[in-house]
């Protein structure tokens, strides 16, 4: 909370500073602009990111075919809040990253960072929230181990994905995610990923994936993205 403060505070400066020019303090995000191209995540501009191919671009969601990845995961986090085991887990691949792993090696900041989420099935409120870093392809092959981080491997897969903007909160990834869900019911794609949900397998169990791309200091134009992943029969 006071973090957020102070980044408010700080936004506000800054817009004090540049003005009202539109320039960065603006809200609307021209690249992300639906477009032929769909909505490219345009900090994968600057920093490495899990490559796919845009198959379809429908009404407020899109369907991509991602290409085989390899991430590096917490263990699942139990809480009743998504920002915090967020932090709690970024934190934890944050020190992997820079250097807190069984090689000492330092390891590019790539996006984006993902947290599966998966809510209790019984009375509980408390979900388990998996965060995870998309390891550049130079390392893909034998990521350095680290206590109580471990590697998951995905095959190509598709992905349908609704893009957001701001910062997550609990209550904005959760609509999000409903309105995904509810722009899916009856299609195709819907079916998939409720078939993909129930034959489980690594990144299909969850009921969704929260992706962030930006660095919790940067203030504009960050980018996230719902996730819901699945496979379609050959
Ligand atoms: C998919 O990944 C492989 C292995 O990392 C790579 O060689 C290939 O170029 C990638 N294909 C695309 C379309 O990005
Ligand atoms: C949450 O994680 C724990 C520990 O890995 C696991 O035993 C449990 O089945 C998980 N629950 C759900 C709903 O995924």
């Amino acid at each position: 909370m006071e973090a957020a403060l102070r980044l408010f505070k700080l936004s506000f400066l800054l817009s004090l500073i540049l003005g009202n020019s539109g320039v960065i303090g603006s809200r609307t995000l021209p690249d992300l602009a639906s477009g032929p191209g769909g909505k490219f995540p345009s900090p994968c501009n600057r920093i490495e990111c899990p490559t796919y191919e845009l198959v379809s671009s429908e009404n407020g969601y899109e369907i991509r075919r991602y290409n085989t990845s390899v991430w590096i995961s917490t263990e699942p986090i139990k809480d009743t809040s998504l920002v915090k085991a967020s932090r709690n887990g970024f934190s934890q691949l944050f020190y992997y990253i820079h250097g807190k792993n069984d090689k000492s090696q330092t390891i590019e900041m790539t996006a984006p960072v993902i947290t599966q989420v998966s809510p209790s099935d019984g009375p509980s409120s408390e979900s388990n929230f998996t965060l995870s870093y998309y390891v550049p392809r130079k390392y893909q092959a034998d990521p350095p181990p680290a206590k109580n981080v471990h590697v998951q491997r995905w095959d190509t897969r598709y992905v349908a994905v609704k893009q957001f903007d701001g910062y997550v909160s609990d209550d904005n990834a959760a609509k999000e995610a409903a309105e995904l869900e509810e722009s899916l019911k009856g299609t195709d794609w819907g079916k998939a990923i409720a078939k993909s949900r129930e034959t489980g397998g690594v990144g299909f169990s969850s009921a969704y994936t929260v992706a962030q791309y930006n660095a919790p200091y940067e203030l504009f134009f960050r980018v996230n993205e719902i996730w819901m992943s699945f496979q379609i029969d050959k």
